[in-house]
This record gives structure tokens, sequence and C-alpha cells, in this order.
């Protein structure tokens, strides 16, 4: 997809990443990629490289200040551009990196999981956690290339490829293409050009979620509470998060999703039960979707055009508890 002049979003091989590291002096990588492709790490002799390790863990000012001063002294220029390689967390850390050093440097990404591929690596957002809580502190600015090779999935623990599909789940029900896909042909490298494609399309309309970027965080309200309360991959919360929300407000898209997990080869994700009260603190705790006493939830419909509602919080919790499905979740 072409954005002015930027080559935004491609789909390439992973020779074509190589060719692509050598256009950037300034990396921020992941250490499991220098781990497990050592031709790519031969691409980064001579050059400003800061590894990464545990970055979800490393997402933080601390690591923001040791990329910044080590790029700062190794002579960066605002004419130099930062790369990124690797999942979402060594993007969003690079990303803000590029947003703030000399006020701002051009970045690209090559994401390497299966979440950073659809989704995180896309749209600009970028940002660290703090001790209060996640992406606390953050920017938007783009990726002026997003290379997308899916090699990088090869060497993918399980569990990672599992988080990225359970966030894939949502665009299922957000876009007919993406529905079709998974449906005929299950799993495949196209879904993962139009779930990039999709989320490029709706971030392009609305890049500061003002409006229709917001449907992007379907299944995340549920998802977000169940991902604090049980200690789950953020994904797999998700995943958990939009079945939730489809038993109780879209019974008539449970076949549907049934369908779709099974595609996915997700049936077997455990679920181990939540504590109602944990839960409930979690979800009175999301401030991105509170607004006082309400709530606003994400809905999804049969015509791919969900329902943003907002519903006051006692009577979701009622809701909840009342629901057939509160024992399948809660004990
Ligand atoms: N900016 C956004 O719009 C946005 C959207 C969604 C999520 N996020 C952020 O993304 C992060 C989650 O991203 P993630 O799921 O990619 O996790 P991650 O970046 O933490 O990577 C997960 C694990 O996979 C390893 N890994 C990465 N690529 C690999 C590969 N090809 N082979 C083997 N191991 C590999 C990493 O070392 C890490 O251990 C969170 O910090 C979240 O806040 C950002």
């Amino acid at each position: 997809m072409i954005y002015g002049n930027l080559k935004y979003m491609q789909l390439i091989e992973y020779n074509q990443i190589l060719t692509e590291i050598k256009k950037y002096n300034f990396i921020v990588i992941d250490a499991a990629i220098t781990k497990h492709y050592p031709t790519l790490s031969e691409q980064l002799v001579d050059k400003s490289v800061y590894i990464v390790e545990n970055a979800e863990q490393n997402k933080d000012l601390n690591c923001f200040e040791a990329i910044t001063s080590y790029f700062i002294t190794e002579g960066i220029t605002r004419q130099d551009g930062i790369l990124a390689v690797g999942g979402g967390a060594t993007s969003d850390i690079a990303g803000f990196v590029a947003a703030s050093i000399l006020r701002g440097v051009m970045w690209s990404v090559v994401p390497t999981t299966l979440l950073s591929m659809i989704d995180a690596s896309i749209g600009g957002k970028v940002g660290l956690n703090t001790i209060q809580g996640k992406n606390l502190i953050g920017a938007f600015h783009r990726p002026k290339d997003i290379l997308i090779c899916d090699s990088f999935l090869n060497t993918l623990p399980d569990i990672e490829f599992d988080a990225g599909k359970g966030e894939l789940l949502k665009y299922v029900f957000l876009s007919e293409d993406i529905q079709n896909e998974l449906v005929e042909n299950g799993f495949s490298k196209k879904l993962i050009s139009l779930c990039a494609d999709f989320k490029l399309e709706i971030t392009a309309e609305d890049y500061k979620e003002l409006g229709n970027r917001k449907i992007l965080n379907l299944g995340h309200t549920f998802g977000h509470a169940f991902e604090k309360a049980l200690d789950y991959p953020h994904g797999i919360a998700v995943y958990h998060g939009l079945k939730m929300i489809i038993s109780i407000f879209r019974p008539e898209l449970v076949d549907l999703f049934n369908r779709v997990e099974v595609k996915l080869d997700f049936t077997k994700i455990p679920f181990e039960k939540c504590d109602f009260t944990e839960f409930s603190k979690y979800l009175k705790h999301d401030k991105k979707r509170l607004l006082g006493d309400e709530i606003e939830l994400i809905i999804p419909s049969n015509k791919f055009k969900p329902d943003i509602i907002t519903l006051n919080m006692d009577e979701l919790l009622t809701k909840i508890k009342s629901h057939d499905s509160y024992k399948n979740y809660f004990r």
C-alpha cells in the first residue's frame, strides 16, 4: 500500500530484509532475533546497534535513556533513520526513541512476531511502560516502512504465536475479507497481509483514535481485565475477552466464533477460572474506557460495523453475573 511517496507496508522475503537493513545505521533489535538469525546479525557489523533483552520488561524510561544516549554518542543526525527489528515491545521502544531523539527522526520497522505484524507495528502508536501501568508514556509517530516477512514466524514460540492469533480474531468480526479468508483457508500469509492492511486503513483515517480507530479495541475491555487478573499474555486474554462479549451480547455470533476458533486451532487454549471481584476491580480501572460510572464497550455485529455502547458499570457487572456463561469464566 502506498501513502504519498512512502512505501508503507510490504510483505517481503527474508533476503530483501537483509538488503533493507543496509540502509540503516541505527538499529534497535530484539535479542531473540540476533540469536536465531545469524545471517541477519552479520549485516549489523559496523552499525550502531542496540540489542534489547526481554523487551517487555525493558520497555521503560531506563531503556529509552540507554538507547538515546548511545545513539547520540554514536553521532545520530536528523538525516538518519532508526530501524526496529523485533516484536511489539521492541518497536514501541524504538519508535518512541525515533519520535523523541533530536525532536524526531524517521524510523522503519521489521515486525518479527505475529502480533506485531498484524497490529503493533502499524498505526504509529509508540511508547513505554511506567511503574504505574502499561503504555502510559508515548507518542504518535508513524514508521516510514513496515517490512513484513513471515519467515520470522518459524522461530516464534507457540505461546507467542497463539497470542498473535488471539489478537487476530478481532479482525474476523471487523472485516468480511478477513473473515472469508480465515473461514475458507485457515491461517495464511494472505491473512497477515489482510489484517495489516485493514489496520493501516483504519489508522490512516483516524490516526489519533478520536473515532473509528476505537473498533480495534474489540475484545480488549474484558481482555485487559483477564490479562491483569490471570496474568495472561495480552493476545490470549483478548481472545477470552472477545469470546465472552460475544456470548453475552451477540449470541447469534457464537457459531461463527466456534468455527473460527477451530480454523485457528484454538480450541485447546486453557482457561483458568477468574475471581469475579478481581475481574471487576480491573474492569473499573480501565482508564481508557471509563466515563465516570459508565464504561464503553465495543460489541461486534454480523455486518462488520461494531456498535460502541456505554453501560453503567454496576449494570454491566450484574449482566455478566446473571448470564449463563458466568460459570465458564468465574469461580
Ligand atoms: N503500538 C501499538 O499500536 C501496539 C499494539 C499492540 C501491542 N503493542 C505492544 O506490543 C507489545 C507486545 O508485542 P509482542 O506480542 O510482539 O511481544 P514482544 O515484543 O514482547 O515479543 C514476544 C517475545 O517473542 C520474542 N520474539 C520476537 N520475535 C521473535 C522471533 N521471530 N522468533 C523468536 N522469538 C521472537 C521476543 O524476544 C519476546 O520474548 C506490548 O508491549 C504491547 O503494548 C503495541
